[in-house]
């Protein structure tokens, strides 16, 4: 029997094989990554893309020549990737260093159709990339800034609290998909029909949110939503994806030369392509994960159990139904490992869980968890957890991960924010209870 103790629909083994990183020690410990909020690891195809594209296809895009063409051509395939992944066109999706830039050079752009008066609307939540450049354009605009607040109890965001703060001078609501920090998910349908009830447009930021659920933009109706592939398995991008309506009317800030088709009028410069071939294998990676556990039959996704699945919408491609698949998995074994951590560090006395920890709203928040030892021991703040943790082998995260705006708001900021545990697909049980293990004796419990 393997090693690896594994939930029945992922093939964990399998999995974990792909990811060279996940062999690695640290003081003779096995490193156990738990930093996925941060950026997860890539498995072998990824690193293959990114230097096949290298050794090979080098050039820059537009050129009468092979490698040109070549590079013209791998673009062109991770668009479409990315088109399955998120459930769009492929002139919809655009790429570029990182989900911050996207959406600083996009708030500029928007901003300028927004005049003095205007409002938007931005949450206490979020994730400050999703916050700052919005907060910029409103100063640059004369526009008005409202916050939607949470629920401090569970870190979930105050929904009747966003409906009041959009009116019908809203032009703008920038929410995030999921909190990475407490793992909140917010219901994003509901805030984008908001907007649009006002007639405002909705900026979802999906970066958290990437590596554990399925993304559709379709279903979403979103105007614009905005991920970094670091986060799930690949490359270190940024991708954002706009309707096209929006993407054609709008004027991006661009040089003369620069073709004014899109989606090539929104990126600026010379793109990663080595990296964008990358991104073609993340996408990839799922689709396969969601292959091997539901083998296409026929062009269509059969299950082995008797549970009633909805087949692929008509115009779904293939891929885009294995990468459904490979979520559904996902979802599965990440529940899994967020109860047994729920349940174990419940066990910690002092430790505090901020954020939903009743296993019943467990649809309602992603595996990344935000805690805090409240002993008073100056040696259980965050960082000095993390570090101890961290010559054990144990990768996680200390202080606000830029969601600068909830720890001050919930008076963590000053001793250090939060210890972040992030668990992401190729983790496994036995990580989470040697974690589990290890917290507890440098707890001192
Ligand atoms: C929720 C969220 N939004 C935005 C970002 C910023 O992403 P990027 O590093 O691609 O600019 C991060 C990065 O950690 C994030 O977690």
């Amino acid at each position: 029997m393997s090693m690896i103790e594994t939930i029945p629909t992922l093939d964990l083994t399998r999995s974990r094989a792909q990811f060279p990183a996940l062999a690695q020690t640290v003081n003779a410990h096995p490193a156990v990554f738990f930093d996925g909020p941060g950026g997860t690891q890539v498995p072998q195809r990824v690193i293959d893309a990114i230097s096949g594209y290298l050794g090979h296809d080098n050039a820059n895009s537009g050129g009468a020549y092979a490698t040109s063409r070549r590079t013209d051509a791998v673009i062109g395939e991770a668009r479409a990737a990315m088109a399955d992944f998120l459930h769009c066109q492929a002139d919809e999706v655009m790429f570029g260093l990182n989900m911050t830039q996207l959406t600083f050079a996009m708030s500029r752009a928007i901003g300028r159709e927004l005049k003095a008066g205007d409002e938007i609307v931005v949450t206490r939540l979020d994730h400050d990339a999703n916050v700052s450049p919005w907060l910029a354009m409103a100063e640059e605009r004369g526009v008005t800034v409202s916050w939607a607040e949470i629920h401090d109890e569970d870190c979930t965001l105050d929904m009747a609290d966003l409906a009041a703060k959009i009116n019908s001078k809203t032009k703008l609501v920038a929410a995030g998909y999921a909190s990475n920090a407490v793992g909140t998910i917010n219901p994003v349908k509901e805030i984008v029909g908001l907007a649009h009830a006002a007639g405002a447009l909705a900026y979802i930021d999906a970066v958290h949110y990437g590596p554990h659920g399925l993304i559709d933009v379709a279903a979403l109706d979103c105007d614009f939503l905005v991920c970094s592939t670091y986060k799930f398995f690949g490359p270190h991008m940024g991708v954002l994806f706009g309707k096209r309506e929006h993407l054609l009317r709008m004027r991006p800030y661009k040089v003369r030369p620069l073709t004014d088709a899109i989606p090539f009028r929104w990126e600026f410069g010379t793109l990663n392509h080595e990296c964008i071939a990358g991104i073609t294998a993340a996408v990839d990676y799922f689709a396969d994960l969601g292959r091997q556990i539901e083998p296409c039959r026929d062009g269509r996704l059969g299950r082995p159990s008797s549970e009633a699945r909805p087949l692929p919408a008509s115009g779904t491609t293939e891929r885009r139904a294995a990468i459904i698949a490979a979520h559904a998995a996902i979802h599965e074994h990440e529940r899994a490992l967020l109860e047994r951590m729920i349940a174990g560090l419940r066990q910690i006395p002092k430790l505090k869980i901020y954020g939903i920890t009743d296993p019943a709203r467990f649809e309602e928040r992603c595996s990344t968890l935000a805690v805090r030892i409240e002993d008073g021991k100056p040696e259980h703040l965050p960082l000095p957890l993390a570090t101890k943790l961290g010559e054990r082998g144990f990768f996680t995260w200390d202080g606000n991960y830029y969601a600068l705006n909830l720890t001050e708001h919930l008076d963590v900021e000053k001793t250090g924010g939060f210890l972040r545990i992030g668990l992401v697909h190729y983790n496994t049980l036995e990580e989470v209870d040697r974690f589990l293990a290890a917290l507890r004796e440098i707890a001192g419990v």
